[in-house]
């Protein structure tokens, strides 16, 4: 739902942000001073005692000196209170005496349909619930009671039973005046050309209803109680309400814990989630069915900096692990990272929490691994080390995931680890250092090889620095090709371009895109400006955007900007790109930025070092930036099936 301009602004204007946050927090007497608009409290976001939590009446906005979390008076209420955007609008439109904007009928209609949706599953999982204590439940409880599931339990996850007929739940709702075609859209009845009648989806299965953050039932997962079911778990389509992608189930109750306790957990089903919250962790959510996707692993950071994925010790566990994995790799960021718990073979959290009870529970989760362990785990398991080409090979594996990692520091310091790691198990076998970094100074020219090995027969030995000289010649090779002034504004321009068709890209990237050194000042600007509207828009899209923009004065800019790319190579910037190509084109084009702006630099200033202070440290740090200069390169050849979704067949960006 889009709001009209100003509209929000003038909201912020009238009610204060320590007014909707006060009735959260008790502000600190001592510290704060109301008359100059400024609180402070203990932080409403983590645990606490003393206080590190500051709202600004004068900038409308909130920060956490503690925790980071910050934002205005919209972002509070759907952070804290678990309001959908648009409920924190009108909400706070309320307080603030504004009437509601008007929107179009289709927009009206569109929202309309969705609150009855909610209803409709509301009076869903009541039905549900309502029928595992009738006589026809009985097998349902007594299921249940065998898995040992309490009833208060079976209470606070909203258990139910979907009783084995076609037809109760799609009458139970008729009865409600629930039309047939709502009970279709909301997933709960299968009709089609071939069904004569339709029939419910759910039955004969108990019943998990899936909550979304603010504890809506949005969809079901149910349990088949008899064996030759056709699935173990029959989960709800894709609604309006529902993509199961963006869901986690219980993320709704495991946020709130999850920020108290500092971690959150995930694991892989239903029951286990139901098995940890009841060994004591709160903080547990489970995907539905699927595979981790980058969007539920936003939603975890956006919990904690390091979750912890629990997966069974199985194959299939193990995969899953390296899934998300490499998921996550190119999304590291300083403190932010997964840890891994493994289960013993064939065991669920489930399983554990009957058999050895919830102590086994909190001893997995306490010793889950970093994921730097896993990342070995995986390279010793698939790799033979028995020549020097194998030993050779698994090294490359390595460097190549490590290229992987988006953060240039984490990178850095994966690098280091392997490369020690890779020591310590190779042992003798491991090439000697000074060849190391002689190789990988020079690429892997065999030349520096052998005469390296000549030295050793007493030759006059050059010291690795003296061969200095090639990297500079690259580097003004570089500056021939890429690094042109022209070259470099062009893709500043193409950037900031992704950004304003596609703000969502600020989602994932807004710390990259902040990060960005822009060397035109007109262009710098702009990015700013963008950063500075992100960070007080919290339903940012591109018509809102560009409104601000306007607004500041950067309209000619602007237009010249569009007009320069209508019709070029960088589609991506594009408003009717496919978001995944926006966001590969993006990522690509900001390697490209990096690898030849600040990267250049760096390295021009690593030489200088070298040349002033020649020793292995040095040497070493120079290594290390033409390294983040070649897997810069690498992030741009790694992304496949560039294109697709916007109808291309082949990556068109040079
Ligand atoms: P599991 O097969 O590990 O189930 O699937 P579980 O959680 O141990 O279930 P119980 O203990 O036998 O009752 C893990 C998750 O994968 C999804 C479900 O979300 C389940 O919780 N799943 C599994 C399906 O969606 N469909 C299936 O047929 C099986
Ligand atoms: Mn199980």
């Amino acid at each position: 739902m889009k709001f009209p301009p100003g509209f929000l602004d003038e909201i912020r204007n009238r009610v204060a942000i320590s007014s909707v946050v006060g009735k959260r927090v008790q502000w600190d007497r001592r510290k704060s001073v109301p008359a100059r608009g400024d609180f402070w409290a203990c932080c409403p976001f983590h645990m606490e005692k003393t206080p590190s939590f500051h709202a600004d009446d004068r900038k409308g906005r909130y920060y956490c000196f503690g925790c980071r979390q910050s934002g205005d008076i919209f972002t509070f209420l759907v952070e804290k209170e678990g309001f959908a955007f648009p409920e924190a609008v009108e909400r706070l439109a309320q307080e603030a005496g504004l009437p509601m904007p008007k929107f179009t009928a289709a927009e009206e209609e569109r929202e309309a349909r969705r609150s009855t949706l909610y209803e409709v599953m509301e009076m869903a999982a009541s039905f549900f619930e309502a029928q595992l204590q009738l006589p026809r439940g009985a097998t349902a409880r007594g299921y249940l009671a065998d898995r040992g599931l309490p009833q208060a339990v079976q209470q606070h996850f909203r258990l139910g039973y979907a009783p084995d007929d076609r037809q109760a739940l799609r009458s139970h709702l008729a009865e409600k005046n629930v039309t047939l075609e709502q009970m279709i859209e909301a997933g709960l009845v299968i009709s089609g050309e071939d069904i004569p009648v339709a029939y419910d989806r759910f039955r004969d299965r108990v019943m998990f209803p899936i909550r979304d953050p603010r504890g809506k039932v949005i969809a079901f997962g149910g349990r088949a109680l008899s064996d030759d079911a056709q699935a173990k778990y029959l989960n709800s389509p894709e609604t309006p309400l529902f993509q199961k992608g963006r869901v986690l189930y219980n993320f709704d109750q495991a946020r709130a814990a999850g920020h108290e306790q500092g971690t959150i957990i995930a694991v892989e089903g239903y029951m286990d989630v139901i098995a940890m919250v009841r060994a004591g962790f709160a903080n547990t959510v489970a995907p539905l069915g699927t595979a981790l996707t980058e969007h539920q692993l936003a939603l975890l950071w956006r919990t904690a900096p390091e979750p912890i994925l629990c997966f069974d010790g199985d194959a299939a566990g193990l995969k899953a692990a390296y899934r998300a994995l490499d998921l996550a790799l190119p999304l590291l960021k300083p403190g932010q990272s997964l840890r891994f718990a493994l289960l013993s073979e064939d065991q669920d959290p489930d399983d554990l929490l009957k058999h050895e009870g919830a102590a086994a529970i909190k001893a997995v989760i306490s010793s889950a691994d970093a994921m730097i362990d896993v990342l070995w785990r995986r390279a010793i398991e698939s790799n033979d080390r028995s020549t020097p080409e194998r030993r050779a090979q698994f090294e490359s594996e390595l460097e190549l995931e490590i290229s992987r990692i988006g953060d240039g520091k984490v990178r850095l310091y994966y690098a280091a680890e392997v490369a020690s790691r890779v020591k310590a198990l190779l042992g003798g076998a491991a090439p000697p250092k000074r060849w190391r970094t002689a190789v990988a100074a020079f690429g892997s020219k065999l030349a520096v090889v052998t005469r390296r090995e000549r030295n050793r027969k007493g030759w006059i030995v050059p010291r690795p620095w003296d061969y200095v000289q090639p990297v500079s010649m690259e580097l003004k090779a570089m500056a021939r090709k890429g690094q042109s002034r022209q070259a470099a504004d062009r893709r500043e321009r193409a950037i900031l371009l992704a950004v304003i068709n596609h703000p969502r890209l600020l989602d994932d990237f807004a710390e990259i895109f902040a990060d960005l050194e822009f060397s035109a000042r007109e262009l710098d600007s702009l990015r700013r400006q963008i950063i500075d509207i992100a960070a007080l828009e919290a339903s940012l899209d591109a018509a809102i955007l560009r409104d601000h923009l306007h607004r500041k004065g950067f309209g000619p800019l602007l237009e010249r900007i569009d007009a320069q790319f209508q019709r070029l190579r960088e589609w991506f910037v594009l408003p009717d790109a496919a978001v995944k190509d926006v966001r590969t084109g993006f990522r690509q084009m900001v390697a490209l930025h990096r690898k030849t702006i600040t990267l250049a630099r760096e390295l021009k200033a690593a030489e200088t070092t070298l040349a002033e202070h020649p020793s292995d440290e040095n040497l070493k740090n120079l290594n290390e930036i033409r390294e983040q200069m070649r897997s810069a390169a690498g992030e741009e050849a790694l992304i496949e099936g560039f294109g697709e979704d916007s109808g291309r067949p082949q990556s068109p960006v040079a």
